[in-house]
C-alpha cells in the first residue's frame, strides 16, 4: 500500500480470559519495498467473569486491561489506531455465490442475499464483504460475507473510544487468524485450527478464501482440567505438566510427596486427542458434503497457544491422516532487535493480534 497514512497500528485481541496486543510498524525501504516490524507485544489477564463468550460483562475490568496493554505496546508513543477482533461466536462468515455478473452487482443485491443467508436479524447486524477474484464471463459473483450483531460491535467500539483508541476496523477473528496462518492468495485447501484457552476455531480455507468457520468446545482449559482430575493435583500443577509434557508421556515426570514418578496422563491426553480428531473429521465431512467445489484438505495448520503443545502436530496428523504444521505468524514480519533476542517466543498465541495489526497496516479501510 503506497499511501497508507497509518504507520503504527495496534492489533488488539480481547479474549474471554486475556487481552493481548501487538504494535506493528510499517517502514518504507524504497519506492516498492516495505518492511513490517513487530515492535512490541503485551498481555493482561482479565479478572474472572469480565467477558463471557465474547460479550463484555464487566466493562471497567476490560477497559483497564485494554488501556494497560495498549499503553505498554505503544511504548510511550501516542498510537491511537487500533484494529480489534470480533468474537468468533458472535459473528457470521460465509462465502456466497450471487447469480449476477460482478459489473452488475449492486448494494441492494448484496443486502437481499444477506437477508436470506444471515442467521442473525438483518436489521440488527452490521455487514462487511469482500469480492472474490473475478473470472471474466462468469455469470455469478462470489463474495465473502461477514456480519456481526450491532450491539456486540457497538459495545467494542464504545470501549475502545473510552480507552482513547480509534478503531480503524473491527474484524471477524477468523480473518485475522487466516492472514497470519497462510501467505496472501495461497492456493490449495487448508484447515486452520486455532486452539485457545476457552475454545477452538475451525477455519476451512479453499479457493483462496475462507469457506466457513466453526467453533467447538475443545480448549487448553479443558486439557488442564482433565489432567487435574486424572492426577488429583492443583490447576497450576496440571497446567505446568501440560506445558512441560504435552503428548510426550514417557518422559513426563511428576513430583509428589517427595517422590518422583512418571505422570499418568497418557489415557486422558490420548482420549482428548481422539476427540479433537473426531471434531476435525466432522468438519471436513461437512465441507465435502455441503460445498460443491470442495477439494481434499492438503494440510492442517495449528494456531493459538495449545497448538504449541509438544508432539501435538504429530499426534493429530496420525489421527486425521493429514500433514499438520504449526503456523508461523512472523513469516512475513521482522521483529525489532530487542524482541529478536528473546529466548522464548510466544507468538503463536498472538496470531490474532498480529493478523489484526497487518490488516491495519496493509488494508486499513477494506477487508
Ligand atoms: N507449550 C504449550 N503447551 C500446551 N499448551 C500451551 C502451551 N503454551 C500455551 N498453551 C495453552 O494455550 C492456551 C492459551 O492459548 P491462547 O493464548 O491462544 O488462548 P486465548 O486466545 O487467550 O483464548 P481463546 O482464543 O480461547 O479466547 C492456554 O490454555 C495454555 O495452557
Ligand atoms: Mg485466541
Amino acid at each position: 500500500m503506497l499511501f497508507n497514512p497509518f504507520k503504527s497500528v495496534i492489533g488488539l485481541d480481547i479474549g474471554d480470559e486475556t487481552v493481548k496486543a501487538v504494535r506493528l510498524d510499517l517502514h518504507r525501504l524504497s519506492f516498492k519495498k516495505i518492511k513490517t516490524e513487530l515492535v512490541s507485544y503485551a498481555e493482561e489477564r482479565l479478572p474472572d467473569g469480565s467477558m463471557f463468550e465474547g460479550e463484555i460483562v464487566k466493562p471497567e475490568e476490560v477497559l483497564h486491561a485494554v488501556k494497560e496493554v495498549s499503553a505498554r505496546t505503544a511504548c510511550k508513543h501516542k498510537i491511537p489506531w487500533v484494529v480489534c477482533a470480533l468474537p468468533e461466536t458472535k459473528t457470521f462468515i460465509k462465502l456466497l455465490s450471487i447469480p449476477v455478473k460482478q459489473e452488475m452487482l449492486s448494494l441492494n443485491t448484496i443486502y437481499e442475499v444477506a437477508k436470506k443467508e444471515l442467521p442473525i436479524p438483518f436489521n440488527e447486524s452490521y455487514l462487511d464483504w469482500q469480492l472474490m477474484p473475478h473470472i471474466s464471463n462468469q455469470s455469478e459473483t462470489k463474495i465473502l460475507l461477514g456480519a456481526v450483531l450491532k450491539k456486540t460491535a457497538d459495545a467494542y467500539t464504545y470501549l475502545l473510544n473510552i480507552a482513547g483508541l480509534t478503531p480503524l476496523a473491527l474484524e471477524v477473528e477468523a480473518m485475522s487468524i487466516t492472514r497470519t496462518s497462510l501467505p496472501p492468495n495461497s492456493s490449495g485447501t487448508h484447515l486452520i485450527l486455532d486452539i485457545g484457552q476457552t475454545s477452538t476455531t475451525f477455519i476451512m480455507y479453499s479457493n483462496q478464501t475462507i469457506q466457513f468457520t466453526l467453533s467447538f468446545e475443545f480448549s487448553g482449559n479443558l486439557l488442564t482440567e482433565r489432567i487435574q482430575r486424572a492426577l488429583s493435583c492443583t490447576e497450576d500443577e496440571a497446567e505446568r505438566i501440560k506445558i512441560l509434557c504435552g503428548m510426550d508421556f514417557e518422559n513426563c515426570i511428576c513430583h509428589k510427596q517427595g517422590q518422583t514418578k512418571v505422570c499418568n496422563i497418557k489415557e486422558v491426553m490420548e482420549k482428548s486427542m481422539d476427540e479433537l480428531a473426531s471434531y476435525v473429521q466432522k468438519g471436513i465431512s461437512f465441507f465435502s458434503e455441503h460445498f460443491s467445489e470442495a477439494a481434499e484438505v492438503d494440510s492442517i495448520i495449528l494456531s493459538g497457544g495449545s497448538g504449541q503443545m509438544l508432539f501435538f502436530d504429530k499426534e493429530l496428523s496420525k489421527r486425521a491422516g493429514k500433514p499438520v504444521v504449526r503456523g508461523n505468524p512472523l513469516a512475513r514480519i521482522r521483529t525489532n532487535t530487542t524482541l529478536a533476542k528473546e529466548s522464548s517466543r510466544p507468538y503463536m498465541r498472538f496470531n490474532t493480534a498480529i493478523g489484526l495489526g497487518l490488516r491495519g497496516l496493509h488494508s486499513p479501510l477494506g477487508i
